[in-house]
């Protein structure tokens, strides 16, 4: 700890949090103060079809920009998508972007931002390549889900098809979205199963940022807020798609663990999903959440008291119980809520038990397994990954328990 204490920390965020039930009929006026009056709205079908598209264009025109849509984004944005969205915000002279779907559509605004700024191509800004010196022109993410949190990030994830893997782009405020605009009212539509997912991405987000290495009071105080919001709410979420409490607390949840990354990566399990989403593409937040439970029973042994801290956030009884026990509680309800939501198997996200060695080595060669809470190589991961597989496949048990109870 005394090592850890000595390690030079800091928290920015350069982004206005802009939020309410209602809060898209403000979209125009927040891009205005940005004095941007042709904007870039990065989109994707799904909210074309939606009917979103159409609301979030009626507040910029109402405000007197002049939109252009890209609407091509698609789950785990790819080089080329990106690229060429930055094309085309420089040919139709647009001077800044609005986002408006999942962390796909928000992440691909950002990726195309910083292409815009420093040209080339997006697979050179990988962390750890060349430096994002500037700040991407000005971006309003409006986020329709409720987990990745990447609008208050300041981190992108893009897909290589080549190389098939999953990057990140970031680590620093100059990729940040200028104003994250959240109205949880965008959510209400969701199907169950995105619910669950996106859900389940943000309370990884929190428990792994809450755990790593990289901790500090300021990301521990959103994190465990964060917990507290998704061990309440997003159950309720997931039951009652309609009921606006739950979406607004999970909007919530969603950016205040997004807040809980600061400049620092999330854990092993994102180490996982990141690394096998490029593999199969899977839905982040499905796949994150089948592997977080997993993560955290490999993972308390290291850091116990922040352990049983988590099952106290998450609303259980933890008071009386010696700090292993508190720990392992929170560990067995996350396995219990993975089968509650009814998150898909590995096997039905498109994975087999024979990749097992060739997904633990790509887990481990990811800077995310850097930090986390138990020391973590590729032969640990073979476990992590067959505890994972096992799971799913009592999904069947566990779903006919859990109605026994009820
Ligand atoms: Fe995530």
């Amino acid at each position: 700890m005394a090592v850890l204490d000595s390690v030079l920390k800091a928290y920015q965020s350069p982004t206005r949090m802009v939020h309410a039930i209602g809060a898209l009929s403000a979209l125009g006026d927040e891009a205005a103060s940005l004095n941007v009056k042709r904007p870039l709205v990065v989109t994707d079908q799904g909210i074309v079809k939606a009917g979103l598209l159409d609301e979030a264009l009626k507040p910029l025109r109402a405000a007197g920009l002049d939109p252009v849509t890209y609407d091509q984004v698609r789950a785990n944005p790819g080089i080329a998508l990106v690229d060429g969205g930055a094309r085309y915000y420089q040919s139709e002279r647009c001077d800044g972007l609005v986002a408006i779907g999942g962390g796909s559509s928000i992440d691909a605004a950002k990726g195309i931002g910083v292409v815009v700024v420093h040209g080339g191509s997006i697979g050179q800004y990988e962390w750890g390549k060349d430096p994002i010196h500037s700040r991407i022109p000005p971006l309003v993410a409006v986020p329709t889900t409720a987990g990745t949190g990447s609008e208050v990030t300041l981190w992108a994830v893009i897909t290589d098809p080549d190389r098939k893997v999953k990057f990140n782009v970031g680590g620093t405020p100059n990729i940040a979205s200028w104003v994250a605009l959240v109205d949880p009212s965008l959510s209400v539509n969701l199907p169950a199963g995105v619910t669950a997912g996106t859900g389940m991405d943000a309370l990884t987000h929190a428990i792994e940022c809450y755990t790593m290495a990289y901790h500090q009071p300021f990301t521990d105080a959103v994190a465990l807020l964060a917990m507290e919001y998704c061990g309440r709410y997003l159950r309720v979420a997931y039951a009652q798609g309609h009921n606006l409490e739950a979406r607004y607390h999970m909007s919530m949840a969603a950016m205040l663990a997004g807040l809980a990354y600061g400049t620092d990566s999330a854990g092993a399990a994102h180490a996982m999903s990141q690394t096998a989403g490029g593999v199969h593409d899977a839905p982040h937040g499905a796949l994150t959440g089948r592997l977080l439970a997993p993560v955290m029973e490999y993972n308390y042994a290291g850091e116990p008291e922040r352990f049983a801290r988590i099952g106290s956030a998450l609303g259980l009884e933890v008071a009386n119980k010696p700090v292993w026990k508190a720990a392992e509680v929170g560990v067995e309800y996350v396995y219990q809520l993975t089968e509650d939501l009814d998150i898909p198997s590995l096997n039905e996200l498109g994975f087999s038990e024979e990749e097992i060695p060739l997904l633990s080595e790509k887990a481990a060669a990811d800077s995310q397994s850097v930090g986390n809470p138990r020391d973590v190589d590729a032969r640990n991961y073979e476990k992590i990954y067959a505890r994972a597989f096992e799971a799913g496949r009592h999904r069947r048990a566990a779903r006919t328990l859990a109605h026994a109870r009820t």
